[in-house]
């Protein structure tokens, strides 16, 4: 497929070949790859780098006293390093890897949760939420007896801010919220909603899964207590991710899970756990996946997230501007402040059919809920079709995109 050349200086034809999966056919048709907020696609440095560790490296990490050992561990622990730095953490004592997001979130609630809240404390979320950051703190609130309270959207998808802070007392001992939604492309305002937490003396947990491809974050200038992501979703392989939380947070959390590494010394009597951040780090982590994440926030910072994030934006207003036109076409979603993702349902065609019938023409889209039903039911639909963007879509692909949905439109008509 022909591309559209440069943006912002960002060079999209060399972006693109380093992407080798895009360059390929489906049913005959060339790959336009749209399903970006439910992955992203992996450039050859990560590919590498994940080669590269099994080829050279593999071995267990802080552990052996051997070259490899040494080498992955190095590598580990420069990966460490680039968290810290994308996200401008302290310390890399604050960045803990985890399975993903939603695994950070689930060791939060277990561990900061079950300590910090209680019988008559309010968890503070938005109607906007993946369902990992809604689960884990109906879970803890059955536990320990507190109390969900929802922040209402309204229906250009944003947060009802007044109502949230209305919603907002000396109960509330945590807010989660997301900071870019996944199934609205909602931008929270993170910074207002942490500034009226903090004022309550709540802490807050971001739910960074979908932003750190798109915007740059700055832990310390926000001052936000704990904020997780997930690397596929930036570039990086899947099954890592991390949690960041402040130091002195952590410090006092109990461990989320024992076993080797989150020690320092063990008897049957007790345990001495492990200095942080290898605390909440048990077991032998997904070092492939860690440097692998690495090589990803390398690549990212490489090609300039503010210049993908400019590029992006012009993919969206392009794909925005276009779904207008389509008659029978209602987007979901439309902040004022949003990025890089296109949901909308079309009169007469089931979400899931409009995904069926756009992949037999090449074109990879989302449909269903998103994992985010409540989001649906706010809207009053079962699920939405879901187009979103990355560094290497071009505007020729939205136009693909929308060839095939005329096509779709036709067959249902
Ligand atoms: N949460 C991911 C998505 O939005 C899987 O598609």
């Amino acid at each position: 497929m022909s591309v559209d050349g440069t943006d912002m200086n960002l060079n999209i034809d060399a972006i693109r070949k380093v992407f080798p999966i895009l360059h390929q056919q489906v049913y005959g048709k060339p790959l336009v790859y749209l399903d970006n907020a439910a992955t992203t696609q992996k450039p050859q440095p990560v590919i590498d780098a994940l080669r590269h560790y099994y080829e050279r490296n593999n071995a267990n990490v802080h552990r052996g006293v051997h070259a490899l050992s040494e080498r992955a561990t190095a590598d580990y622990e420069g990966a460490r390093e680039k968290l810290r730095a994308l996200l401008n953490a302290a310390s890399t004592r604050e960045i803990v890897f985890t399975r993903g997001a939603t695994e950070a979130i689930n060791l939060v609630a277990a561990s900061w949760g079950r300590t910090n809240i209680g019988a008559g404390d309010e968890i503070l979320i938005s109607e906007m939420e993946h369902h990992s950051d809604i689960v884990p703190w109906q879970m803890l609130c059955e536990q320990v007896g507190a109390k969900l309270i929802v922040a209402p959207i309204n229906d250009a998808g944003e947060l009802m801010f007044d109502t949230f802070e209305e919603k907002l007392s000396e109960r509330t001992k945590l807010v989660g919220m997301v900071h870019l939604s996944n199934a609205l492309g909602t931008i929270n305002p993170v910074d207002k909603i942490i500034a009226k937490a903090h004022a309550v003396g709540a802490k807050v947990l971001l739910d960074g899964a979908q932003a750190l491809a798109h915007l740059n974050v700055d832990v310390q200038a926000l001052d936000c207590d704990f904020y997780v992501t997930s690397a596929h979703k930036m570039y990086g392989p899947t099954g890592i991710g991390i949690l960041y939380a402040k130091e002195a947070l952590l410090e006092a959390m109990p461990p989320y899970q024992g076993g080797g590494d989150m020690i320092a010394m063990v008897t049957f009597e007790k345990t001495q756990y492990n200095a942080l951040p290898y605390k909440f780090e048990a077991g032998t982590p997904n070092i492939a996946g860690v440097i692998g994440f690495g090589a990803a926030v390398d690549w990212l910072c490489d090609t300039g997230i503010d210049a993908i994030a400019a590029h992006e934006q012009r993919l969206l207003a392009y794909a925005t501007e276009k779904a207008l036109n389509v008659e029978g076409l209602t987007i979901i979603g439309t902040a004022a402040d949003k990025a890089t993702v296109l949901s909308f349902t079309i009169d007469g065609v089931h979400p899931h059919d409009l995904g069926t019938i756009l992949d037999r023409e090449g074109v990879a889209i989302r449909a269903g809920h998103h994992c985010a039903m409540p989001v649906m039911q706010h809207f009053g639909v079962p699920a939405t079709a879901r187009a979103s963007f990355a560094a290497y879509n071009t505007q020729a692909e939205i136009n693909a995109l929308f060839a095939a949905l005329n096509k779709a439109q036709e067959m249902f008509a």
